[in-house]
């Protein structure tokens, strides 16, 4: 089972971002995490975090042409804005999860609406690195 794992802007952020609201942990801390879990699980992960949203289009086709089972995907703030990404996922028609470090749904109301969320078999909000946890185990239940 291979699963892409997308990051967007400011992800690489990690830790020195807004420590309330994301936490102390870095980018770094979430791949190992996530790593160690993928091996648990028998998981074969691929990384990719950008800041641009070109970039993030491309790793969602990336996922399609080395026939990924799969994509995890917290589009940070473009998920607010992105047509694009919505198109991408729905190009490659992977199953898809998103995630959100925050409880997107208890902040602003710029972030209530998801462009990528209809390309999504779920959405996991305000879970922390846990959130990408269960999104893995619901593409491995799929
Ligand atoms: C985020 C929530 C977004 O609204 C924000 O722009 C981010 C991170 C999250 O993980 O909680 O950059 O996706």
């Amino acid at each position: 089972m291979k699963i892409t794992i997308i990051n967007g802007p400011n992800l690489n952020m990690l830790g020195i971002r807004e420590p309330d609201i994301y936490g102390r942990q870095t980018y770094e801390m979430l791949v190992n995490d996530l790593t160690a879990y993928c091996e648990e699980k028998g998981v074969e992960p691929t990384f990719v975090q950008s800041n641009h949203e070109g970039e993030l289009v491309t790793a969602i086709q990336n996922a399609y042409f080395e026939e990924a089972d799969g994509i995890v995907i917290n589009p940070a703030a473009y998920t607010h804005t992105s047509v694009a990404l919505l198109d991408a996922l729905k190009a490659v028609a992977l199953p898809a999860v998103e995630v959100h470090l925050s409880d997107v749904a208890s902040r602003e109301a710029f972030r209530q609406v998801s462009y990528v969320r209809e390309a999504c078999i779920a959405t996991i909000c305000g879970k922390g690195f846990d959130g990408y946890k269960e999104a893995i185990d619901l593409l491995l239940q799929k």
